[in-house]
Protein backbone atom coordinates (compact mmCIF):
# COMPACT_ATOMS: atom_id res chain seq x y z
CA UNK A 1 0.00 0.00 0.00
CA UNK A 2 1.22 3.06 -0.89
CA UNK A 3 -0.17 6.66 0.64
CA UNK A 4 0.44 9.82 -1.11
CA UNK A 5 0.47 13.31 0.14
CA UNK A 6 -0.83 12.49 3.28
CA UNK A 7 -0.76 13.88 6.22
CA UNK A 8 1.40 12.43 8.90
CA UNK A 9 1.77 15.05 12.39
CA UNK A 10 2.06 18.52 10.98
CA UNK A 11 4.26 17.32 8.19
CA UNK A 12 3.21 16.28 4.27
CA UNK A 13 4.40 12.97 3.27
CA UNK A 14 4.22 9.61 0.67
CA UNK A 15 3.91 6.76 3.05
CA UNK A 16 4.56 2.99 2.28
CA UNK A 17 3.58 -0.20 4.28
CA UNK A 18 4.52 -3.65 3.34
CA UNK A 19 4.30 -6.91 4.42
CA UNK A 20 2.88 -5.51 7.64
CA UNK A 21 5.70 -2.67 8.49
CA UNK A 22 5.81 1.15 7.80
CA UNK A 23 8.88 0.50 5.42
CA UNK A 24 9.18 4.70 4.49
CA UNK A 25 8.26 7.84 5.12
CA UNK A 26 9.54 10.51 3.11
CA UNK A 27 8.24 13.83 4.05
CA UNK A 28 7.13 16.50 1.03
CA UNK A 29 7.80 19.75 2.44
CA UNK A 30 10.45 21.23 1.11
CA UNK A 31 10.08 20.06 -2.42
CA UNK A 32 13.37 18.46 -3.24
CA UNK A 33 12.00 14.62 -1.51
CA UNK A 34 12.13 12.15 -3.92
CA UNK A 35 8.91 10.78 -3.81
CA UNK A 36 7.97 6.78 -3.43
CA UNK A 37 7.00 5.59 -6.79
CA UNK A 38 3.69 2.86 -6.87
CA UNK A 39 4.98 -0.47 -7.56
CA UNK A 40 2.91 -2.90 -9.62
CA UNK A 41 -0.12 -4.30 -8.22
CA UNK A 42 0.38 -1.49 -5.16
CA UNK A 43 -2.56 -0.31 -4.00
CA UNK A 44 -2.32 3.31 -3.92
CA UNK A 45 -4.10 6.48 -1.79
CA UNK A 46 -3.92 9.95 -1.97
CA UNK A 47 -4.33 12.52 0.68
CA UNK A 48 -5.83 11.89 3.91
CA UNK A 49 -3.96 11.33 7.23
CA UNK A 50 -2.28 8.80 8.90
CA UNK A 51 -2.58 8.04 12.64
CA UNK A 52 -1.69 5.45 14.87
CA UNK A 53 -4.26 3.22 15.46
CA UNK A 54 -6.50 4.49 18.97
CA UNK A 55 -6.12 2.63 22.27
CA UNK A 56 -9.15 2.54 24.55
CA UNK A 57 -8.02 2.93 28.45
CA UNK A 58 -10.84 2.33 30.26
CA UNK A 59 -14.37 0.70 29.45
CA UNK A 60 -16.35 -1.84 31.16
CA UNK A 61 -16.76 -5.15 28.48
CA UNK A 62 -18.55 -7.47 31.04
CA UNK A 63 -21.38 -4.40 31.22
CA UNK A 64 -21.50 -3.49 27.91
CA UNK A 65 -24.33 -3.35 26.02
CA UNK A 66 -26.84 -4.38 29.16
CA UNK A 67 -28.78 -1.38 28.74
CA UNK A 68 -31.35 -2.09 26.96
CA UNK A 69 -31.96 -5.15 28.90
CA UNK A 70 -32.17 -3.32 31.82
CA UNK A 71 -32.74 0.26 30.94
CA UNK A 72 -31.38 3.02 34.07
CA UNK A 73 -34.83 4.91 33.92
CA UNK A 74 -33.25 7.54 36.71
CA UNK A 75 -30.52 7.70 34.50
CA UNK A 76 -28.63 7.92 37.98
CA UNK A 77 -25.04 6.32 39.16
CA UNK A 78 -27.55 4.58 42.37
CA UNK A 79 -29.73 2.74 39.98
CA UNK A 80 -26.62 1.97 37.31
CA UNK A 81 -24.74 0.11 40.54
CA UNK A 82 -28.64 -1.43 41.38
CA UNK A 83 -28.89 -1.97 37.76
CA UNK A 84 -25.67 -3.89 37.53
CA UNK A 85 -26.03 -6.22 40.69
CA UNK A 86 -29.37 -7.56 40.07
CA UNK A 87 -28.30 -8.32 36.24
CA UNK A 88 -24.56 -9.99 37.38
CA UNK A 89 -25.66 -13.42 39.20
CA UNK A 90 -27.49 -14.32 36.25
CA UNK A 91 -24.57 -13.30 33.23
CA UNK A 92 -22.74 -16.59 32.02
CA UNK A 93 -19.98 -17.18 29.89
CA UNK A 94 -21.81 -17.22 26.75
CA UNK A 95 -23.31 -13.74 27.18
CA UNK A 96 -20.25 -11.92 28.16
CA UNK A 97 -18.33 -13.41 25.65
CA UNK A 98 -20.54 -12.00 22.76
CA UNK A 99 -21.06 -8.93 24.22
CA UNK A 100 -17.53 -8.31 24.64
CA UNK A 101 -17.12 -9.57 21.17
CA UNK A 102 -19.37 -7.46 19.58
CA UNK A 103 -18.02 -3.92 21.40
CA UNK A 104 -14.73 -5.04 20.73
CA UNK A 105 -15.43 -5.10 17.23
CA UNK A 106 -17.12 -1.46 17.86
CA UNK A 107 -14.05 -0.13 18.60
CA UNK A 108 -12.51 -2.11 15.43
CA UNK A 109 -14.81 -0.74 13.18
CA UNK A 110 -13.41 2.91 14.78
CA UNK A 111 -9.91 2.37 14.73
CA UNK A 112 -9.12 1.56 18.66
CA UNK A 113 -7.01 -1.64 18.42
CA UNK A 114 -5.86 -1.59 21.97
CA UNK A 115 -8.06 -2.23 24.44
CA UNK A 116 -7.84 -2.11 28.29
CA UNK A 117 -11.04 -3.40 30.23
CA UNK A 118 -12.30 -3.23 33.68
CA UNK A 119 -13.71 -6.83 34.97
CA UNK A 120 -16.25 -6.76 38.40
CA UNK A 121 -14.48 -9.01 40.70
CA UNK A 122 -17.76 -9.90 42.25
CA UNK A 123 -18.36 -11.62 39.00
CA UNK A 124 -15.92 -14.79 38.97
CA UNK A 125 -17.32 -15.97 35.42
CA UNK A 126 -16.41 -12.59 33.93
CA UNK A 127 -13.32 -12.47 35.04
CA UNK A 128 -12.15 -15.95 33.77
CA UNK A 129 -14.24 -14.88 30.26
CA UNK A 130 -12.67 -11.35 29.61
CA UNK A 131 -9.09 -13.44 30.16
CA UNK A 132 -10.02 -15.84 27.95
CA UNK A 133 -10.84 -13.55 25.46
CA UNK A 134 -7.28 -12.15 25.21
CA UNK A 135 -5.85 -14.51 22.72
CA UNK A 136 -9.03 -14.03 20.62
CA UNK A 137 -8.84 -10.82 20.29
CA UNK A 138 -4.96 -11.23 19.96
CA UNK A 139 -6.12 -13.63 16.91
CA UNK A 140 -8.22 -10.68 15.18
CA UNK A 141 -5.35 -7.51 15.82
CA UNK A 142 -6.89 -6.43 19.16
CA UNK A 143 -4.75 -6.05 22.43
CA UNK A 144 -6.44 -6.77 25.22
CA UNK A 145 -5.44 -5.75 28.74
CA UNK A 146 -7.70 -7.09 32.06
CA UNK A 147 -8.10 -4.88 35.01
CA UNK A 148 -8.97 -6.41 38.26
CA UNK A 149 -12.01 -4.27 40.00
CA UNK A 150 -13.90 -4.63 42.78
CA UNK A 151 -16.77 -2.44 41.77
CA UNK A 152 -18.34 -2.98 45.52
CA UNK A 153 -14.83 -2.24 46.92
CA UNK A 154 -12.82 -4.15 49.26
CA UNK A 155 -13.14 -3.42 52.31
CA UNK A 156 -17.11 -2.88 52.82
CA UNK A 157 -18.13 -6.73 53.21
CA UNK A 158 -16.35 -9.82 53.56
CA UNK A 159 -15.38 -11.73 50.87
CA UNK A 160 -14.91 -8.71 48.65
CA UNK A 161 -11.05 -8.62 49.09
CA UNK A 162 -10.60 -12.18 48.39
CA UNK A 163 -12.62 -12.54 45.13
CA UNK A 164 -10.25 -9.34 44.06
CA UNK A 165 -7.33 -10.96 45.14
CA UNK A 166 -8.47 -14.16 43.14
CA UNK A 167 -8.82 -12.22 40.25
CA UNK A 168 -5.39 -10.60 39.96
CA UNK A 169 -4.08 -14.73 40.87
CA UNK A 170 -6.16 -15.60 37.72
CA UNK A 171 -4.37 -13.19 35.71
CA UNK A 172 -5.41 -9.64 35.29
CA UNK A 173 -2.61 -7.09 34.16
CA UNK A 174 -3.81 -4.59 36.70
CA UNK A 175 -4.80 -4.21 39.99
CA UNK A 176 -8.24 -1.96 40.73
CA UNK A 177 -9.92 -0.15 43.28
CA UNK A 178 -12.70 2.23 44.04
CA UNK A 179 -11.06 3.85 47.32
CA UNK A 180 -14.23 6.66 47.63
CA UNK A 181 -16.52 4.11 47.32
CA UNK A 182 -15.26 2.53 50.61
CA UNK A 183 -16.98 3.06 54.14
CA UNK A 184 -14.65 6.02 55.13
CA UNK A 185 -11.99 8.28 54.11
CA UNK A 186 -9.77 6.23 56.32
CA UNK A 187 -10.63 2.96 54.90
CA UNK A 188 -10.48 4.45 51.49
CA UNK A 189 -6.74 5.63 52.09
CA UNK A 190 -5.79 2.31 53.39
CA UNK A 191 -7.70 0.36 50.33
CA UNK A 192 -5.01 2.29 47.93
CA UNK A 193 -2.46 0.97 49.61
CA UNK A 194 -3.61 -2.63 49.92
CA UNK A 195 -3.95 -2.24 45.91
CA UNK A 196 -0.75 -0.89 45.99
CA UNK A 197 0.55 -3.83 48.45
CA UNK A 198 -0.70 -6.49 45.53
CA UNK A 199 0.30 -5.24 43.07
CA UNK A 200 3.84 -5.30 43.63
CA UNK A 201 3.68 -8.23 44.83
CA UNK A 202 2.34 -9.46 41.68
CA UNK A 203 4.06 -7.25 39.64
CA UNK A 204 0.96 -5.57 38.47
CA UNK A 205 0.43 -2.33 37.39
CA UNK A 206 -2.31 -0.50 39.13
CA UNK A 207 -5.65 1.30 37.97
CA UNK A 208 -8.31 2.92 39.84
CA UNK A 209 -11.07 4.25 39.62
CA UNK A 210 -10.27 7.08 41.92
CA UNK A 211 -12.78 10.12 43.50
CA UNK A 212 -15.56 9.30 40.94
CA UNK A 213 -17.57 11.66 42.90
CA UNK A 214 -18.44 15.42 43.39
CA UNK A 215 -17.18 15.46 46.76
CA UNK A 216 -14.30 17.79 47.56
CA UNK A 217 -13.38 16.00 50.70
CA UNK A 218 -13.05 13.15 48.04
CA UNK A 219 -9.06 12.90 48.62
CA UNK A 220 -7.66 9.58 47.23
CA UNK A 221 -5.69 11.02 44.56
CA UNK A 222 -2.93 12.47 46.37
CA UNK A 223 -2.12 9.05 48.57
CA UNK A 224 -2.45 7.29 45.11
CA UNK A 225 0.64 9.52 44.12
CA UNK A 226 2.29 9.54 47.42
CA UNK A 227 2.27 5.75 47.14
CA UNK A 228 3.24 5.95 43.54
CA UNK A 229 6.29 8.06 44.52
CA UNK A 230 7.64 6.42 47.77
CA UNK A 231 7.39 2.60 45.79
CA UNK A 232 8.72 3.67 42.76
CA UNK A 233 5.89 2.72 40.50
CA UNK A 234 5.72 6.12 38.17
CA UNK A 235 4.39 4.87 34.26
CA UNK A 236 2.63 2.01 35.85
CA UNK A 237 -0.96 3.82 37.74
CA UNK A 238 -3.50 5.49 36.00
CA UNK A 239 -6.46 6.79 37.92
CA UNK A 240 -9.74 6.82 36.14
CA UNK A 241 -12.25 10.07 36.89
CA UNK A 242 -10.63 11.80 39.15
CA UNK A 243 -14.06 14.04 38.95
CA UNK A 244 -13.93 15.55 42.86
CA UNK A 245 -10.61 17.41 41.36
CA UNK A 246 -12.76 19.16 39.62
CA UNK A 247 -14.90 20.55 42.72
CA UNK A 248 -11.26 21.09 44.94
CA UNK A 249 -10.25 24.18 45.60
CA UNK A 250 -8.15 25.91 43.46
CA UNK A 251 -5.28 26.08 45.74
CA UNK A 252 -5.65 22.37 46.47
CA UNK A 253 -6.57 21.46 43.03
CA UNK A 254 -3.25 23.29 41.66
CA UNK A 255 -0.97 21.59 44.27
CA UNK A 256 -2.91 17.64 43.02
CA UNK A 257 -2.44 18.56 39.63
CA UNK A 258 1.58 18.71 40.16
CA UNK A 259 1.80 16.04 42.25
CA UNK A 260 -0.05 13.68 39.78
CA UNK A 261 2.75 15.00 37.12
CA UNK A 262 5.42 14.42 39.36
CA UNK A 263 4.20 10.81 40.36
CA UNK A 264 4.05 9.90 36.75
CA UNK A 265 0.05 8.81 37.23
CA UNK A 266 -2.21 8.71 34.47
CA UNK A 267 -5.55 10.35 34.71
CA UNK A 268 -7.79 9.28 32.55
CA UNK A 269 -11.01 11.50 31.79
CA UNK A 270 -14.27 9.92 31.36
CA UNK A 271 -16.26 12.54 29.65
CA UNK A 272 -19.52 10.88 28.27
CA UNK A 273 -20.53 8.87 31.81
CA UNK A 274 -19.20 11.57 34.04
CA UNK A 275 -21.35 14.59 32.67
CA UNK A 276 -24.82 12.70 32.75
CA UNK A 277 -23.57 10.68 36.09
CA UNK A 278 -21.90 13.50 37.89
CA UNK A 279 -23.29 16.59 39.40
CA UNK A 280 -26.98 14.80 40.38
CA UNK A 281 -26.82 16.03 43.87
CA UNK A 282 -26.47 19.51 42.40
CA UNK A 283 -29.52 21.94 41.37
CA UNK A 284 -28.15 24.84 39.88
CA UNK A 285 -25.45 25.54 38.48
CA UNK A 286 -24.90 22.35 37.79
CA UNK A 287 -21.27 20.99 37.34
CA UNK A 288 -19.76 18.96 34.54
CA UNK A 289 -18.32 16.18 36.76
CA UNK A 290 -15.07 16.57 34.30
CA UNK A 291 -11.18 16.45 35.71
CA UNK A 292 -9.17 18.93 34.78
CA UNK A 293 -7.49 18.32 31.96
CA UNK A 294 -6.60 21.97 30.87
CA UNK A 295 -5.07 22.31 34.33
CA UNK A 296 -3.36 18.73 34.30
CA UNK A 297 -1.87 19.24 30.93
CA UNK A 298 -0.42 22.86 32.08
CA UNK A 299 0.95 20.73 35.08
CA UNK A 300 2.67 18.38 32.99
CA UNK A 301 0.80 15.24 33.56
CA UNK A 302 -0.85 12.44 30.95
CA UNK A 303 -4.30 12.35 30.47
CA UNK A 304 -6.34 9.94 28.58
CA UNK A 305 -9.81 10.03 27.69
CA UNK A 306 -11.88 6.94 28.12
CA UNK A 307 -15.32 5.85 26.26
CA UNK A 308 -16.23 4.00 29.69
CA UNK A 309 -19.70 2.83 29.20
CA UNK A 310 -21.28 1.40 25.65
CA UNK A 311 -24.40 1.28 26.35
CA UNK A 312 -24.64 -0.50 30.01
CA UNK A 313 -26.56 0.25 32.87
CA UNK A 314 -24.71 3.34 33.77
CA UNK A 315 -24.74 4.80 30.48
CA UNK A 316 -27.45 3.84 27.77
CA UNK A 317 -25.91 5.76 24.85
CA UNK A 318 -22.62 5.24 23.05
CA UNK A 319 -20.96 3.22 20.36
CA UNK A 320 -17.48 2.56 21.13
CA UNK A 321 -16.15 5.39 19.08
CA UNK A 322 -13.49 7.13 21.14
CA UNK A 323 -14.00 10.33 18.43
CA UNK A 324 -17.57 10.69 20.68
CA UNK A 325 -15.46 10.58 23.92
CA UNK A 326 -13.33 13.29 22.77
CA UNK A 327 -15.61 15.64 21.57
CA UNK A 328 -17.56 15.54 24.53
CA UNK A 329 -14.13 16.04 26.19
CA UNK A 330 -13.44 19.23 24.12
CA UNK A 331 -17.46 20.31 24.56
CA UNK A 332 -17.11 20.34 28.62
CA UNK A 333 -13.43 20.90 28.92
CA UNK A 334 -13.37 24.12 27.24
CA UNK A 335 -10.93 22.76 24.87
CA UNK A 336 -12.12 24.30 21.92
CA UNK A 337 -9.03 26.35 21.20
CA UNK A 338 -6.88 24.82 18.11
CA UNK A 339 -4.12 23.89 19.69
CA UNK A 340 -6.22 21.95 22.73
CA UNK A 341 -8.80 20.25 20.18
CA UNK A 342 -5.42 18.73 17.87
CA UNK A 343 -3.74 17.38 21.20
CA UNK A 344 -7.66 15.97 21.99
CA UNK A 345 -7.06 14.42 18.95
CA UNK A 346 -3.29 13.26 19.32
CA UNK A 347 -4.71 11.74 23.22
CA UNK A 348 -6.46 9.07 21.19
CA UNK A 349 -3.91 7.50 19.65
CA UNK A 350 -0.77 8.00 21.71
CA UNK A 351 -1.41 8.85 25.69
CA UNK A 352 -3.97 6.40 25.14
CA UNK A 353 -1.39 4.11 24.68
CA UNK A 354 0.45 4.40 28.11
CA UNK A 355 -1.14 1.93 29.61
CA UNK A 356 0.05 -0.46 26.98
CA UNK A 357 3.65 0.78 26.90
CA UNK A 358 5.41 3.37 24.88
CA UNK A 359 2.88 5.13 22.31
CA UNK A 360 3.26 4.13 18.58
CA UNK A 361 4.03 6.36 16.21
CA UNK A 362 4.31 6.91 12.26
CA UNK A 363 7.99 6.36 10.89
CA UNK A 364 9.84 3.94 8.55
CA UNK A 365 10.58 0.29 10.60
CA UNK A 366 7.43 0.66 12.86
CA UNK A 367 5.04 -2.00 12.56
CA UNK A 368 1.35 -1.90 11.11
CA UNK A 369 -1.63 -1.45 11.45
CA UNK A 370 -2.11 2.31 10.95
CA UNK A 371 -5.22 4.50 10.06
CA UNK A 372 -5.87 5.96 7.39
CA UNK A 373 -7.99 8.88 7.27
CA UNK A 374 -9.82 10.44 4.15
CA UNK A 375 -9.68 13.89 5.69
CA UNK A 376 -6.35 15.56 6.70
CA UNK A 377 -7.36 18.05 9.48
CA UNK A 378 -7.79 16.91 12.95
CA UNK A 379 -10.62 19.40 13.56
CA UNK A 380 -12.58 18.12 10.85
CA UNK A 381 -11.85 14.56 12.04
CA UNK A 382 -13.25 15.40 15.14
CA UNK A 383 -16.22 17.29 13.81
CA UNK A 384 -17.10 14.43 11.21
CA UNK A 385 -16.35 11.47 13.15
CA UNK A 386 -15.58 9.74 9.32
CA UNK A 387 -14.65 5.55 10.24
CA UNK A 388 -10.79 5.14 9.41
CA UNK A 389 -9.20 2.94 7.01
CA UNK A 390 -7.16 0.46 9.29
CA UNK A 391 -4.19 -0.64 7.00
CA UNK A 392 -1.76 -3.40 8.07
FE1 LIG B 1 -15.31 2.98 34.84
Amino acid sequence: MLIRNTAVGDRECDVRIADGVVTDVVELTGGDAVRLAPRSEEDVLDGGRVTPPFAEPHVHLDAALLGRRAPNRSGTLREGIANWSALRASLTEEDIRERALATAQMYVDTGTLSIRTHVDTGCEVAVQTLLDLKPVLAERGVQLQVVAFPQEGILRAPGRREQWERAVALGCDAVGGIPHFERTTEEGWRSVRIAFDLAEENGRQLDFHCDETDDPGSRNLEVVCAEAIDRGFSGRVVCGHCTALHSYPNPYAAKICELVATAGVQVVANPLDNVVLQGRYDSYPRRRGLTRIDELWAAGAHVGIGHDSVMDPWYRLGTGNLLDAASMAIHLGHLTSEDAMRRVFRTLHHENHLPFGTPPEIFAGESAPILWWDEPDEIEILRLRPRPRVIS
